[in-house]
């Protein structure tokens, strides 16, 4: 008896030995060949110094000392070809011989550049993500790249961040399809990595966008059960999708930061949903916990590879420390061995131990980056997230109409590309200038300052120039008087036949550490529209916004407002093809639009609270409301306008009574009742509201872009289960609960209709 167990559990070694997959094999096999301090090095991620040259790589730059002793395994950051190789040259010569993973924030497109990601999500169409994500895997695996740190897939409820620019907006399960859809266009949707795929990077692990007032890297007060119905879901779904890789966000949560936070790394992302990659920190997070207050920078380090993270992005404090912490006992060997093994089955899972040069092909840097055709499918992303938020009749323009195109953001190429784009062709993007003149005549005015402080303006325009390239010639800001600039936009307007105005924000005004307690348009540029206004002439207002904006002033002097975001690289001729016709505009907003900063943080999915109050009603004692605004968006969540017009008919269920295991489809006709044929975006919002847990008001829980032409109806029918109408209750379980759920189907967040189901 005692032999046969002992003769079975040998066979079971032996299986378990012989069925070990090849990767295993050659990760244990190098793994037994590095010292502990090559593993370590392993862990380490710099940044690219830069502005160093190539031939002084070799002799001055830190990341190549660091690299010729081994401890370095990777480098972000760097897009010329020739330091790359080098870089990987001396990789490979020095102690170990592993090749350098290369990473670099591809946001919103690499050369070629894209809307910006709040932007692009403004299309709800999927593909169309997709497949921006690939051309920018395309581009940047041509440039060397192949791990980019993204998507970033933060969910974010107050405008005030600046960060809210780069990410999905404010919807978990549109941000969860938007998460998975950047992961396949980035890695391919098999499970191999070509050499036109790269690696994702999900990020900020986790909860980054709650940041407390919406002031950048601030700490994160939710609950665990608000942060998982909330927030949660978007980065589970990039899991889901198979991104390679996470990085760990700034904030804190629950006290501790996360970059050190177990129950997020460990319990959440790998135990329950059985993430298998590697995590890397942000950049300097590490060494940021010692501001938070946790210990020095050992016990920082020590702590934060406890927790599950893999990879040190440029704290230098697991290479500064962990060796020491090993030796002192305060961390174990297997934890580095962890980290080690996932950075490195990264890395074979790349390629790169067959061929540590399979993504630096110089003939594929030459012909696949910023091509005519990367170019062309950037018009045609940017024509799919214009939203329309008002038209009183002026657009489309007439081809061959005079127009004065006016405003402080009509010829800013930087502004175009927006925030988070390290691309050389930056200032080559269309502008809307540009994009306007080539259709129609047209005159130009700047129209106002940006912003009326001239010490802010100088600081949002050029704080990176000043921080990173100290030295450079920088133009004055305010070179001419406010009034004069006025004065010169309205007598331009009195001379055409239609205003634009193109207005706003630049890049420096959001994006990272660009939080705003003000998010109206500056008053200098809303006094310009007041003049225009006077002239007594069409105003067409073209807003570039990395946020949603306070439009509330705006909105009585303009005669149609067309929200453009940062719109990339084929910017200008994007906007004009909305603007004259070409393209009916179809995009619609993924963030509400507040009518006060007071009302931040301002979501359509809040909860009912027991003294609600009507989102457009005035004032009542005793509800829960405001004094002095009303509780409803300028804009809902889900609106957007259209040259031509669609009405709903009322959802119709397949059964009002659905079993737990079952599923219902809810059915809406949808008309297209105007001229032009159009797309459409009909969505689907439940309330739950017989639950163990209070739920929110609504949630979106699926959504169809349907092509109508003009006159037609289209039936659009939603299928439901119990995964649509579960949530996690208190005690953080998954669960549908049986009893009534409000059905609702409609244009946007606001208007929609209502059935009720019944769930047994
Ligand atoms: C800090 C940012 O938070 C993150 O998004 C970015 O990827 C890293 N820096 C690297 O540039």
């Amino acid at each position: 008896m005692k032999g046969s167990l002992i003769i079975s559990l040998s066979l079971l070694v032996l299986v378990a030995c012989t069925s070990k997959s090849p990767m295993d094999k050659y990760i244990d096999n190098l793994m037994g060949q590095l010292t502990l301090e090559q593993k370590i090095g392993q862990l380490n991620l710099h940044s690219a110094p830069g502005f160093i040259s190539a031939e002084k790589v070799m002799e001055e730059d830190e990341n190549a000392k660091l690299l010729n002793q081994g401890l370095l395994g990777g480098v972000y950051g760097a897009t010329n070809m020739t330091i790359l190789r080098q870089y990987q040259d001396i990789a490979l010569q020095s102690g170990a011989g592993i090749p350098l993973i290369f990473g670099m924030d591809v946001i919103h497109g690499h050369q070629t550049v894209f809307p910006i990601p709040l932007g692009l999500s403004t299309s709800w169409n999927m593909e169309l993500i997709e497949q921006s994500a690939r051309a920018a895997a395309r581009e940047a695996s041509a440039c060397g790249i192949n791990w980019v740190f993204s998507p970033m897939v933060d969910i974010c409820r107050d405008a005030r961040w600046g960060r809210i620019a780069e990410g999905g907006g404010e919807d978990p399960y549109l941000g969860g399809e938007i998460a998975k859809a950047m992961v396949y266009g980035y890695q391919g949707r098999d499970d191999v990595y070509d050499t036109d795929d790269v690696m994702a990077c999900v990020k900020h692990y986790a909860l980054y966008g709650g940041a407390l007032a919406g002031r950048d890297y601030n700490s994160v007060f939710l609950s665990r059960q608000e942060a998982m119905n909330g927030y949660m879901h978007p980065y589970k779904a990039a899991c889901e999708a198979g991104a390679g890789s996470y990085m760990s966000s700034f904030n804190e949560f629950e006290g501790i930061p996360a970059t050190m936070n177990k129950w997020l790394m460990d319990d959440v992302l790998r135990k329950s949903w059985g993430f298998d990659g590697f995590i890397v920190s942000d950049a300097t997070a590490i060494a940021e916990e010692i501001q938070h207050g946790i210990g020095d920078l050992q016990e920082v380090s020590a702590r934060s590879l406890q927790a599950g993270l893999d990879m040190d992005m440029n704290s230098d404090g697991f290479v500064g420390t962990l060796l020491q912490s090993v030796k002192e006992g305060r961390v174990k060997e297997a934890d580095i061995d962890h980290a080690c093994r996932r950075i490195l089955e990264a890395k074979y899972k790349l390629g790169l131990f067959e061929d540590p040069y399979r993504y630096l092909s110089e003939e594929r840097y030459a012909t696949e980056v910023y091509t005519p055709e990367n170019l062309a499918f950037a018009r045609k992303v940017a024509q799919e997230c214009q939203v329309l938020l008002k038209n009183e009749g002026v657009l489309p323009l007439r081809k061959g109409a005079k127009v004065a195109v006016v405003g402080p953001l009509a010829a800013d190429a930087s502004s175009m590309a927006g925030t988070w784009s390290q691309s050389n062709h930056n200032a080559e993007s269309v502008t809307l200038w540009q994009g306007i003149s080539e259709v129609t005549p047209t005159t130009f005015a700047e129209g106002s300052w940006l912003l009326r402080d001239a010490a802010i303006e100088d600081g949002v325009r050029y704080g990176l120039i000043r921080m990173f390239a100290p030295g450079t010639p920088i133009p004055p800001v305010h070179a001419r008087p406010q009034a004069a600039l006025v004065a010169e936009a309205v007598a331009q307007a009195r001379r055409a036949d239609v205003v634009v105005a193109c207005v706003g924000e630049i890049p420096g005004m959001n994006g990272e550490g660009a939080s705003r307690t003000d998010i109206t348009l500056p008053d200098t540029q809303v006094e310009m529209l007041k003049a225009l206004k006077a002239t007594g002439k069409p105003l067409v207002v073209v807003l570039v916004s990395g946020r949603p904006m306070d439009l509330t002033a705006v909105e009585p002097l303009a005669d149609a407002i067309l929200n453009v975001w940062s719109p990339g690289s084929e910017g200008g001729h994007a906007v004009a093809d909305v603007l004259f016709g070409d393209v009916n505009p179809s995009a619609k907003l993924t963030t509400s639009f507040p009518r006060s900063v007071g009302q931040l943080p301002l979501y359509y999915n809040h909860k009912n609270t027991g003294r609600p109050h009507p989102d457009y009603e005035p004032y009542r004692k005793f509800t829960s409301c405001y004094t002095d605004e009303l509780n409803g968006p300028l804009y809902p969540f889900g609106y957007g306008l259209s040259y031509t017009a669609f009405s709903y008919s009322e959802p119709v269920l397949s059964t009002t009574e659905m079993p737990v295991d079952g599923s219902v489809t809810a059915s809406v006709m949808v008309t297209n009742t105007g001229k032009r044929d159009g797309d459409e975006i009909v969505q689907l919002y439940i309330h739950d509201i017989f639950a163990t847990s209070t739920r929110p008001v609504k949630e979106l829980k699926a959504f169809r872009k349907v092509h109508i032409p003009a006159g037609e109806s289209v039936k659009v029918d939603f299928t439901l289960t119990k995964e649509d109408l579960s949530y996690y209750n208190h005690e953080l379980e998954w669960v549908c609960e049986p009893g009534d759920f409000e059905i609702m189907t409609g244009p946007n967040s606001r208007d929609t209709q209502m059935v009720t189901l019944t769930v047994k």
